[in-house]
Parts: structure tokens; sequence; C-alpha cells
């Protein structure tokens, strides 16, 4: 053991393995709020750049053995890994067990699968070691300045690391945006569901940039103006405050608008797909996240559009319509397939939540959400009322406020589907929306066909409007 190791011998309250963007600003907000806190990465540039990065006074310490970083850390040791999800956080994992001691907890804040963690969990409690799932969101700035914590799992290290989690997490009327989320890896089965919505969110969004600019004609200038005003009502929230930001950035290489320079291929790292994936098994319809998936690897198709485009000729018609009405009625629409898009996803966590009985709190889950996470908007307060109302809402749209805004909004959503649909815009997300919600609100579906026929082909059976019972008929 080194010199420089025996000084290091637990002093530190909090250890953090992978110094990328997110653990060193995680680390350094825990050092803002007086924690004494020690960083490992294998890359020594990595951690002199994070004890660079600290404020003067603050305790911060960056290691390149992880024997080094556990042997600094106070018992019972608490640590976090942000490594990419799957086989990095199992390695790491493995080289952390032969140096932790019973008691000490590990969590894992990155955006792992949930059945992952589950897997993890169970493994690591026949080592009578802590696990831990826990979400964060709010991307570099969030880590930095206060994310949104959505932890979930092993009540008693929750309970130890509360305090903590407390102090680095946004806070929305003087309340950290923290809370214990429920059971098992409820933690990581919250945050896929928010990166779901932020999916179709973000979906939404480019659609009203589409019929806005391509639609209407308007440039860069106009675009920031209208998401701007956005911001200022009630639709204010985090991605419009961004997207009026988008529009403002000019390019360092050629000038133009930076985001007439970026390719219209969008990326994914898989948590809307898993979002949706779980939808269908569970089953629940989360068409909105669905489309927003889908959308996503239809726009990676870029040479075969482009072939098809050539093929059938320009097929987006300038939308004639009055600026200013088409604007509004396009922000009524925006704000209400908002709403179906978290209707669908808390929906989904409600129902998953009594299927896999995580006991997740959706109205806890909302007061998370409220700050520092990528969805944090306005309309989050109005959900909470909802659930503090009835804390086993099924859907939100069955919540009698949330039914007043659908019902002034819905004209406004429904002619710009029309138009959109007349002048040849693809508006999946707001198209996918408002199917659901006509869809969810109908006591009755054209489905008594479908089972006709399942029955006719297959014998698979019916049952029958007036009683009880599984029926056939010989067709
Ligand atoms: C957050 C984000 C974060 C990340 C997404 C991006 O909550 O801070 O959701 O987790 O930016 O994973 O996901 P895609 O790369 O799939 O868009």
């Amino acid at each position: 053991m080194t010199d420089k190791q025996e000084t290091k011998n637990n002093q530190f309250d909090f250890g953090m393995i992978g110094l990328g963007v997110m653990g060193s600003n995680l680390l350094l907000n825990m050092a803002d709020h007086g924690f004494k806190v020690i960083g490992f990465d294998k890359n020594p540039e990595k951690t002199k750049l994070l004890e660079s990065s600290a404020k003067e006074g603050a305790s911060v310490s960056g290691v390149n053995t992880l024997a080094e970083m556990i042997s600094a850390l106070l018992p019972p040791r608490k640590l976090m890994m942000l490594v990419p999800a799957g086989k990095p956080v199992d390695d790491v994992i493995n080289d952390l067990i032969p140096l932790m001691q019973h008691g000490d907890i590990i969590i894992d804040g990155g955006n792992s699968h949930y059945t992952d963690t589950l897997r993890r969990i169970n493994f690591l409690k026949e080592k009578e070691l802590h696990f831990m799932g826990i979400g964060i969101s709010g991307g570099e700035q969030g880590a930095r300045l206060g994310p949104s914590i959505m932890p979930g799992g092993d009540v008693e290290a929750y309970n130890t690391v509360a305090p903590l989690l407390q102090s680095v997490a946004a806070k929305v009327d003087g309340k950290p945006c923290v809370a214990y989320l429920g059971k098992d890896a409820a933690g990581h089965y919250v945050k896929m569901v928010h990166n779901g919505i932020e999916y179709a969110i973000m979906q939404l969004i480019s659609e009203c940039y589409d019929l806005l600019h391509y639609g209407l004609g308007m440039n860069n200038e106009e675009l920031h103006a209208i998401f701007d005003e956005w911001n200022k009502g009630e639709m204010r929230s985090f991605l419009i405050e961004i997207t009026a930001d988008v529009f403002t950035r000019k390019d360092d290489k050629t000038g133009n608008y930076l985001v007439d320079m970026i390719l219209d291929k969008a990326g994914a790292k898989g948590t809307g797909k898993w979002t949706s994936q779980e939808g269908l098994d569970l089953p629940m319809p989360v068409p909105s996240i669905d489309m927003a998936v889908m959308m996503r690897t239809l726009s990676s198709l870029r040479a075969e559009r482009i072939k098809a485009h050539n093929l059938y000729g320009s097929v987006t018609n300038k939308i004639e319509m009055d600026k200013e009405t088409f604007v509004m009625e396009l922000h009524d629409a925006l704000y209400l397939a908002t709403i179906i898009s978290y209707a669908q996803g808390l929906a989904m966590l409600s129902q998953a939540s009594k299927e896999m009985e995580m006991e997740i709190p959706i109205n806890e889950v909302v007061n998370v959400w409220k700050g520092g996470c990528i969805i944090r908007s306005e309309l989050l307060p109005i959900f909470s009322a909802a659930y503090s109302k009835n804390p086993a809402l099924e859907n939100l749209l069955l919540d009698s406020e949330v039914a007043s805004i659908v019902k002034q909004k819905i004209l406004s959503l429904q002619h710009i589907v029309m138009n959109a649909a007349s002048s040849n815009y693809p508006l999946a997300g707001m198209m996918a929306s408002l199917n659901y919600l006509n869809a969810y609100c109908r006591n009755s579906l054209p489905t008594n066909l479908i089972q006709a026929q399942r029955d006719y082909f297959g014998a698979h059976t019916y049952q029958r409007v007036d009683g009880e019972g599984s029926f056939h008929t010989e067709w």
C-alpha cells in the first residue's frame, strides 16, 4: 500500500466508478454539498480532470484502481457506477465483489434494463451486498446542478443513501426530486418509462417543426420565437426551452444555422424501444411512444427515403391556412398530444407495478419528474393533483381536471392532424395520440368483428354482451 493510499483510507463518503460526463458531474455536485467523494476511472486524464474541476475546499479525489477507491471509502461503503449499460455493469460488479464487505452498497445509476437489474439484485443478495438500480435524468447540467433521481429496490440501502441523494437532487418548491419509487428494479423501470415519454414528446415537437418549417415556410428566427413564446405559457418545459435555443445556434464551420447542417437520421440507445417492448409484453398500449421509436428507425433509412422521394416526387404541400390560427392550433395540439403521451407512460407504469408487485407510488414518480429531468414540465403539477386525489387512478385521462383540458384542446388536435394528412405530412406521434384518445374514450369498438373472425377460422371463442362465459359458433 502506498503512502497516498494509506492517507486516503476510510475517509470518503461516496465513490463513483466511471468518470464520464455524468459520473464526474454528479460527484462534483456531491462535493458541493459537503460530501467527501472519490472517483475511479482507468483513464488518468479523467481522474486528473475530476480533481482539477473541484471547487476550492471541496474534498474530491481521483484514483485509477478500484482497490484504492474501495479502501478509501467509509464503511458501509457506498458507491455508484455510471458506465454503459450491459456487460460493462457486470464486469464492474465482478471486479468489485472480492473487494467489498457485507452490507456495502453498490448502485447502478446508468440506463440498465430492469431485468438485468433484477438479476443483479438477486446475485448480490447471495453475497450479502446491497444492490440498487437508480434512474438519473437531466444530462450533464442536471448531474452537476441537480438531477431527478429515481431509486428503487433495497429499502435499507435507500435509507442509507437518501440524505446524500436528497441533497444533490434538483429541488422544486424546496422539495428534492428524489423518492423511494418501489421494490426490486422499480428505479430502472421508472427511468425506462421516463425515457419512453421523452421519445414521444421529442417526436411530437419534431412534428411541429415539420409543419411550421416545411408546411408554413418559417425560418429559424421565427421558429425560435414560437417555441420561446410557447415556453412562457402552459407548455413551459425543458424540451420546449431547449428547442427554442436550438434554433438560435450557428454552425462554427459554415456560419449557417446548425440545425440545418444536421443530418435527419435520429439515433437511439434503446430505452425507448425497451418501453415499447415492455408495453407489448404487459400488455399496455403506448402507441405515442411506439410511433416515436419507429419514426427514429424510419428516419435512419435515409438512402431508401431518398429513392422513394425520387420515385414518388415531392409529396408535401404548403399548408394554406392563416399562420396565426395555425400556430395557435398547433400549440394546443402539441399540448394535448403531450398529455396523452404522459398518460400512456404513467398507465403503463401503474399496470407494470401491479403485475410485477413493484408498489410504485405513481404520485411520487410525478413529483420526482417535476424538476431536473428531461421531461420536466408545467404539466406535472396537474398530474400530481390528479394522482393525489386518486392514487389508484388507472389513467390520467380518467381524471376530471385532465378531461376538461382534453375537451378544450381536442378540436385543435383534430384540425392539425387533418391538415397534415391532407398535405402529406407524416404526423405519426400526433395521429397515434389522437387515435389512442379516440379509442380509449369509446364505449364500443369494432373489435366484436375481430372476435367473430377469430372464432370463424380458429374456434378461438368469444364472450357475449348478454352474459358470462365463452362461446363458439359453427360458422
Ligand atoms: C436523461 C436522458 C438520458 C439520455 C438518453 C438518450 O434522462 O437524462 O434520457 O438518459 O440522454 O438515454 O437516449 P437516446 O440516445 O436513446 O435518445
